[in-house]
């Protein structure tokens, strides 16, 4: 247990950049945690003259030294460009390729290490080790493959929707190697989901698997596609191919039939693709290397558009300095590459590096909770990266498991959503054995990488705080009239970034007007200016500021709920729910839950003429599996007779969240109906202490984001 002594030394606290004094304030919030010396002796960034180099002064040039650790074809020109604001171009002029940047400039070296480590989720299957050299071959076979098979050029979309198999990294780097933009969408996704992401990208080809292992059952995937198919024709998109990986070779395992002339096994095609190569195609540097689909406030989905030479130097800059890759390191990313996490910090920063990167396929707890901590020890995995909730999930099931593995941690992440300082001390203590350093980096789908850490072996940790901000990345918390909350305040505002970095997306897919209305009009100082210090960058999450400058983050303050670390939309679930004949209206609200951080209530009211049953129910719930996947499914469907609202006639989204988390439900008096809220406490929560849910006491925190839910309506 860390007590005051492990408090910063001046020397730390210099290096930190918080004075003697303040510190006095940290002793009364959270204590600090020194990075372990032997640490920060083998780290990265271990010099704080880094800290010099990343000045705001500095910016934009000090981002050379990340484009700098890239193999360019052509070096850039201009470093930033911001003559079309908030579309910032970075590295103009510069061509590369991101396929060579992770694979090809290895071969020389590193061609007989391992790349990636895939792990298959039944334990007595055999691991596979694929080395640079054979992961470059099973690129370049593909690519042959996209390219004359199907005729893929520079600039077209594919979608992938893929689990955590090998072919996920194979496919995604295949498309950059010809320039082609990959859209992974979340395995566990719906068909429907998929579909609609088909839909919007515009994409013709559809890369899948037939199934694939997830607690303990090979899962049907392939029939997914066909639903993805159909709601992508709906919307007008028609797929001309269906490109079908096998997880186990030679065999099929989906009651889905396979479609003449448009579903194709991959396996069997490759057969005409052996041992070509191809010729790596020369990205500009602002080229779009692929899109990430993610939720916002309307129901149409955001494909976060991200660039080549950007994200890459952005992703590789952030995994040396603050995951702390070295080449010879095994590092274990524990997220799924559908999510931006697995796309930065499994695939393209790692490999980028020429480390060596683990991939799971499964679920953490299968078959038992000490499943990762005998990967770990069993690779000799030393870096690990995961989110709160499968921590939290770990903890409560097998809190003693890691001390029975001869592991060894020496840096250990966490990511996705806030983690409480309770739970970050497990972490520490059991999972880290106390001699990992960790960071709790805070950044979004958006950012492309890191956007809130320490620095891990410069600067202390402080549980449920992430830090800083990175390198070169300066925030600023605004109050709602564009007025700056200071450091120290301990009041918190809206989280926003003062200036563009690599790593920002460069537009949402297709919808440039709300690229610019969801993250820059917000507190644009003036739409005129080319001035990049005019256009601070919303986030949509809230934060404090502690005096010695370290966030921390509370959640979303826009319509997105954050389970488990996966975004998403309050209108998308609403959607859904609505889809089902009876439902009048939707509303969708947090609940507090121990192991996934936030959970989805829906509260629904029907059309005149239909009565409230355990039918309905189920309906809303299945609607929400097949239309969004079966993260969202909600733990309770709550009919009421009417929905608590606005005089205009706007749900109140934090008065049904008070219930349900039986919270307080703040100020009703401006109701057009107040009289609904106590008939819906009444039936909700006598419901759900029936159904043997016992009310656990909020935390400040917890309460103050509760009451602040939905307040945009
Ligand atoms: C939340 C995931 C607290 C935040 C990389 C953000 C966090 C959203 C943290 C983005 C953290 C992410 N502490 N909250 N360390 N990291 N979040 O787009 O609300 O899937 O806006 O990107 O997750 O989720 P996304």
């Amino acid at each position: 247990m860390a007590t005051n002594n492990d408090a910063p030394s001046a020397a730390e606290v210099a290096q930190a950049g918080v004075s003697e004094a303040q510190i006095a304030v940290h002793w009364r919030e959270e204590e600090y945690y020194p990075p372990p010396p032997a640490f920060v002796a083998q780290a990265n960034a271990n010099d704080p003259a880094i800290l010099e180099r990343f000045s705001e002064d500095r910016f934009p040039d000090c981002f050379t030294e990340y484009a700098e650790m890239l193999t360019w074809d052509r070096k850039w020109d201009q470093v930033l460009d911001t003559s079309d604001p908030p579309f910032w171009k970075w590295w103009v002029g510069g061509r590369l390729n991101a396929c060579v940047n992770c694979v090809d400039r290895h071969l020389q070296e590193r061609g007989d290490e391992n790349a990636l480590i895939w792990v298959p989720e039944p334990e007595d299957a055999e691991t596979r080790y694929i080395t640079y050299a054979e992961l470059h071959r099973r690129i370049n076979e593909f690519a042959a493959l996209l390219r004359d098979f199907v005729g893929a050029k520079t600039g077209d979309r594919i979608t992938f929707h893929l689990p955590m198999v090998p072919d996920l990294p194979v496919s995604m780097l295949a498309c950059a190697r010809l320039g082609v933009i990959h859209s992974q969408v979340f395995g566990g996704f719906s068909g429907t989901a998929c579909g609609h992401r088909i839909a919007d990208s515009k994409s013709k080809i559809l890369v899948t698997i037939d199934s694939y292992y997830r607690n303990g059952q090979l899962l049907d995937h392939k029939k997914h596609a066909d639903e993805a198919i159909a709601a992508a024709q709906a919307e007008g998109v028609e797929v001309e191919k269906v490109l079908v990986w096998r997880r186990i070779p030679g065999e099929y395992h989906s009651d889905s039939p396979m479609v003449e002339g448009r579903d194709f096994f991959i396996d069997e095609l490759l057969d005409g693709y052996r041992g070509q190569t191809v010729e790596p195609v020369s990205m500009p540097a602002e080229a779009p290397l692929f899109l990430m689909y993610t939720s916002g406030t309307t129901g149409r989905p955001k494909g976060a558009q991200h660039s080549t030479g950007g994200y890459l130097s952005y992703v590789t800059g952030t995994s040396k300095y603050y995951q702390d890759i070295h080449p010879t390191d095994t590092y274990w990313c524990f997220a799924d590459i559908g999510w931006i996490t697995g796309h930065s910090y499994i695939v393209y920063g790692p490999l980028s590096l020429g480390t060596t990167s683990v991939m799971y396929e499964g679920v953490p707890t299968y078959p038992d909770a000490g499943r990762p901590w005998r990967i770990a020890e069993k690779l000799g995995v030393n870096i690990f990266h995961t989110a709160p909730t499968t921590i939290r999930m770990l903890r409560k099931l097998g809190p003693d498991e890691p001390a029975k593995y001869d592991y060894h941690f020496k840096h250990m992440t966490t990511v996705g959503e806030p983690i409480e300082p309770d739970v970050w001390r497990w972490y520490y203590e059991v999972v880290g054995k106390g001699q990992a350093a960790i960071v709790d980096t805070w950044w979004q789908t958006e950012n492309g990488g890191f956007l809130g850490s320490t620095l891990p072996g410069l600067q202390p940790m402080k549980p449920g705080s992430c830090g800083p901000a990175v390198l070169g990345v300066f925030p600023v918390i605004y109050d709602e009239n564009a007025q700056e909350i200071p450091k120290g305040s301990g009041k918190a505002g809206n989280m926003c970034i003062r200036n563009p970095w690599p790593g920002i997306f460069q537009t949402v897919w297709g919808q440039p007007e709300r690229f610019v209305e969801t993250y820059y009009a917000k507190y644009c100082k003036n739409t005129d200016s080319k001035d990049w210090r005019d256009w601070p960058y919303f986030s949509g999450d809230g934060a404090v500021q502690a005096a010695d400058g370290y966030f921390r983050i509370l959640g979303r303050v826009d319509d997105v709920i954050n389970v488990a670390g996966h975004r998403l939309g309050t209108k998308e679930l609403e959607s859904a729910a609505i889809t089902v004949d009876e439902v009048a209206e939707a509303a969708a609200v947090p609940v507090i839950d121990e192991l996934r951080g936030k959970i989805v209530e829906m509260y629904v009211s029907l059309k005149p003429g239909n009565e409230a049953s355990a039918a309905v129910e189920q309906k809303v719930a299945d609607a929400i599996d097949r239309e969004i996947g079966k993260i969202a499914r909600p733990k309770n469907v709550w009919i009421v007779s009417d929905m608590p609202k606005t005089r205009s006639g706007k749900i109140m989204r934090r008065v049904i969240a008070g219930i349900s988390n039986f919270s307080d439900v703040g100020d009703v008096t401006t109701l057009a109906n107040p009289e609904i809220v106590d008939e819906i406490r009444h039936y909700v929560q006598h419901e759900k202490l029936e159904r043997g849910e016992t009310p656990r006491e909020l935390s400040e925190q917890e309460k103050q984001e509760i009451a602040a839910y939905g307040h945009a309506d």
